[in-house]
């Protein structure tokens, strides 16, 4: 898009006046979020909450909420599911996409050593603005994996998770389609919420620039387009299954996606 038609609409979806304004909801019903999780995974409730007691632990003693926040980034319950998928799953690579500050890592980085697990962590963005872990501790790439997601990462790591928190339709249309198509990755996608969903989007889906919790998110609209729903905001995408995988969406502030093979649901 050329600069100025791309700065002028900037500037629109700044200013005008919006019906579209999401407030993100605080408060999570945890003891919900636990069966959700048990059910999505098939693990035990009992382990799921003897996981949730040690990670309370955790984020207190490394300050995650006060040192990374809730909203905006990775939540600590949105991580929790993560961490839940690194002890149930105990996979060799979690491979992140849209690392920003490493807000996120760090709090997959300490579920790791706090579980003792030996899962490598490689993350990708467009640009480098990491604080919050070393590169010791993970490996930063900085690479567009929008059009190379099988070749760079489907088929080039052992298969483990993949969480997605970068926002373009096309990425998240790829990474999608690539998972979709095997039996051995789980993928969990951040900011899947109804509530960060505009359903009448007025960007174009190939301008990554503009996205924002003022424009809406393109999410939901690439998993409804995916799992065969019409509309966006449609509840039955929040819990639904084909013959191959199940897709929750759990409600946390953001709404995190857990897209899983179901040949590895069971525990
Ligand atoms: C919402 S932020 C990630 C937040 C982080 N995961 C957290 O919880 O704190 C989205 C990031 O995705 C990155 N991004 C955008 N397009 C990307 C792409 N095609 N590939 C990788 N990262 C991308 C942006 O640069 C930005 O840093």
């Amino acid at each position: 898009m050329h600069p100025v038609r791309l700065r002028l609409l900037q500037l629109w979806n700044t200013f005008k006046p919006q019906s579209y304004r999401p407030v993100i909801p605080i408060d999570v019903n945890h003891e919900a979020l636990l069966h959700d999780i048990a059910d999505a995974t098939g693990c035990p409730l009992q382990r799921i909450r003897d996981l949730w007691g040690a990670y309370q632990n955790l984020v207190e003693s490394r300050d995650h909420i006060e040192m990374l926040g809730q909203i905006g980034t990775t939540s600590s319950e949105e991580a929790f599911v993560l961490h839940c998928l690194l002890d149930i799953f105990e996979p060799p690579n979690l491979v992140e996409i849209g690392a920003y500050h490493g807000g996120s890592t760090r709090r997959i980085l300490d579920s790791i050593e706090q579980l003792q697990l030996k899962t490598r962590v490689t993350t990708y963005d467009i640009v480098d603005i990491v604080r919050y872990f070393r590169p010791d501790e993970a490996e930063l790439r900085l690479q567009d994996v929008t059009e190379s997601v099988e070749r760079d990462i489907l088929v080039c790591f052992e298969p483990g998770i993949i969480y997605l928190d970068a926002h373009p339709w096309q990425l998240l249309r790829n990474v999608l389609r690539g998972v979709l198509k095997r039996d051995d990755w789980i993928l969990a996608i951040h900011d899947c919420s109804p509530i960060l969903c505009n359903p009448k989007m007025t960007i174009p889906k190939d301008e990554p620039r503009l996205i924002s919790m003022r424009t809406g998110h393109w999410e939901r609209h690439v998993l409804a387009e995916a799992f065969g729903l019409q509309d966006p905001l449609d509840a039955r995408l929040d819990k639904l299954e084909t013959d191959n995988h199940i897709l929750r969406i759990f409600a946390t502030q953001h709404g995190l996606a857990l897209i899983m093979p179901k040949a590895l649901a069971g525990g």
